[in-house]
This record gives C-alpha cells, sequence and structure tokens, in this order.
C-alpha cells in the first residue's frame, strides 16, 4: 500500500520505469574448505558491499519480451544475468508483461567484484519492491541461488557471512574499523575465470575457516582489527599463474599500501585505508603508472531485511 501510494499519478499500470543502483562487493576473507562432490568449493567467506555501482534501469513493456541495452553493448546479451533474473520472476509467476532492461556499467566485469551476481540480485529486489510481486524473501533466495552462488549475498548487501557455495548468508552488523575506513580497488587488465581458479587449488590452499572466524568476531566485538588476518585462499594459485596480478600488488605495496588482499577469484586487489590523503594519493601513483583504480567504502544499501 505504500509503495502504491509513492507511485506518481502520471505513471500508468505498463510503462513503469524503476531503477536501482548494484554494488560491488570484496572479499574480507575466502576459506575455502573443501571441495565438495557436486564441483563446488565449501567456503566461509566475508563480503562486503562498497560504494562502486552499476545502475539498472527496467521498463515494463506491453510485448511479452525481455530487452536489454547496456553501455557495455557486448554485455547486452540472452545470458546476461538480468536477463535471466527476469525470465526467472515471469516464468514463475507467468507475468504477461515484458520488459526493457538499461544498464549502465561501471564495476570491472569478472573481476572478483560480483558485478553480474549484484546486477541480478538487484533486479530481483527492483521487481519485488517496485512491482510488488508476490515473492517471499525465501522465493527470492531460492532464485537468487539459482542463478550464482554470490547472488543471495546482495539481496542482502552490507557485511555478511556466507557459507555453503556461498549461498547460505548471515547478514551481520559490525563496527567497522577505522584501519579499512577507505577501500583502493586495482583492476589488472586481465581476466580470471572463476571456474578455472578453482579448479586449479593446492592441497596447501585449503582452510580451516580461521581468518573468516577471526575477523568476524573483531568485527563484531569491536576489537581493532589486525589487517594480516585478512585471508584469501585463492590468493596464492591467481599470483602464481597471472604474473600481471602479482605486478600489480607489488606495485600497490610499493606506492605505500601496507595490506593488499585478492578479492574473490580476482583479478581485482584490494587494499584498506585508515587515512583518505594516503589512499588517495596511493590511487593517483598507482593511475600514473595506468592502472584501473576505484576510492571506494564499505556501504549499507538497503537490501531485503531493510
Ligand atoms: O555459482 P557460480 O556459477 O557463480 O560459480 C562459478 C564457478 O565457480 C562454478 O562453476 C565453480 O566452478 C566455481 N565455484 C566453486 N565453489 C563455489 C563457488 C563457485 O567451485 N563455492
Amino acid at each position: 500500500a505504500m509503495n502504491n501510494a509513492q507511485l506518481a499519478p502520471q505513471q500508468s499500470l505498463t510503462g513503469r520505469t524503476h531503477f536501482i543502483q548494484s554494488y560491488a562487493k570484496i572479499n574480507l576473507t575466502l576459506d575455502v574448505l573443501t571441495r565438495r562432490a557436486d564441483g563446488y568449493h565449501e567456503l566461509t567467506t566475508l563480503m562486503q558491499t562498497v560504494d562502486l555501482y552499476d545502475t539498472i534501469c527496467l521498463s515494463e513493456t506491453q510485448e511479452p519480451t525481455i530487452s536489454i541495452t547496456c553501455s557495455r553493448p557486448e554485455l547486452a546479451t540472452e545470458d546476461n544475468l538480468i536477463v535471466r533474473a527476469v525470465q526467472a520472476v515471469r516464468q514463475r509467476l507467468s507475468l504477461p508483461q515484458g520488459f526493457m532492461i538499461e544498464l549502465h556499467k561501471r564495476v570491472p566485469v569478472a573481476a572478483g567484484l560480483g558485478g553480474g551476481s549484484s546486477n541480478a540480485a538487484a533486479t530481483l529486489l527492483l521487481l519485488q519492491q517496485k512491482w510488488q510481486l508476490p515473492l517471499t524473501a525465501s522465493d527470492l533466495h531460492e532464485i537468487a541461488a539459482s542463478l550464482g552462488s554470490d547472488v543471495p549475498f546482495f539481496l542482502v548487501g552490507g557485511l555478511a557471512l556466507c557459507e555453503g557455495r556461498g549461498e547460505r548468508i548471515t547478514p551481520l552488523a559490525p563496527s567497522w574499523p577505522q584501519s579499512m575506513r577507505w577501500l583502493l580497488l586495482l583492476k589488472p587488465a586481465i581476466s580470471v575465470s572463476t571456474a578455472h581458479v578453482f579448479r586449479h587449488l593446492s592441497p596447501e590452499d585449503y582452510s580451516d575457516g580461521t581468518s573468516s572466524r577471526v575477523v568476524r568476531s573483531a568485527l563484531e566485538e569491536g576489537i581493532e582489527l589486525r589487517l594480516d588476518t585478512l585471508h584469501n585462499s585463492l590468493q596464492r594459485g591467481v599470483l602464481e599463474r597471472y604474473p600481471e596480478v602479482a605486478q600489480a600488488r607489488e606495485a600497490m605495496l610499493q606506492v605505500g599500501a601496507s595490506h593488499v588482499f585478492l578479492s574473490g577469484s580476482g583479478p581485482t586487489l584490494f587494499a584498506p585505508f585508515a587515512n583518505l590523503t594516503s589512499a588517495f594519493q596511493v590511487q593517483q601513483r598507482l593511475q600514473a603508472q595506468g592502472y584501473e583504480v576505484f576510492l571506494t567504502r564499505a556501504n549499507y544499501p538497503q537490501g531485503i531485511n531493510a
């Protein structure tokens, strides 16, 4: 009822347009525990959304088709996760209408930042919230998990512990540490396949989950976080097999980042800073070397529980 009241009078039932910001994430920790029989890996990972975002604009059309346009035309395809999210909802609810999708892409693609997964979750939230479709939180979670392991996290956003293959979400309410007030994200100019990175894990890369446990309790209890407790089981293999990523990491350390970690399966690296001036200076030095670098902060978007 509240959403109805917010509709402007000129908006008719067909032709409604709504937009949403779709945030990137980083993995503060990513502990790979075991390889499962289904080929996926059992994880514990702490994911945090950051204020780097794509904008998704969804319009209802009378023709029962789905179309997509994108600021990066190569992403405007039928297998785009936004298209698949809309299709999944249309099928489940037998919706008669079609949708036009417009995507303004800012988050690097295949980067370890969850861009595509975030787009899918944001689309599900948009359909549920603005079109007021009869989808429960558990329906959304089920559709999200069917689209990818990282998608359910983005229904919640903020900081969460993600377990299983990543789809089991525990939202956390941290007191965010000073030492991570600013987050510099560097995207090396290569793409990395997530499946490939997982397939090439070495026995030594598996973890007992200590890093996620220690970082979680530090964040929740407000104990000052030791940055060297952050850990990513996928980092060693990625640095070894992709020299561009190892070089970029060295460059970050050389120009003043004290700690640098891989996000997800990479290739994006992130470095936390307590101080804006230092973060900005390091960003400028890296940009002068030709690197793509984003200066961001952790954020708490309105998710499904908001
Ligand atoms: O779930 P999603 O399709 O995003 O995962 C992409 C690939 O990453 C999977 O096909 C799998 O190879 C790998 N993966 C994994 N264990 C996970 C998540 C992803 O092995 N927990």
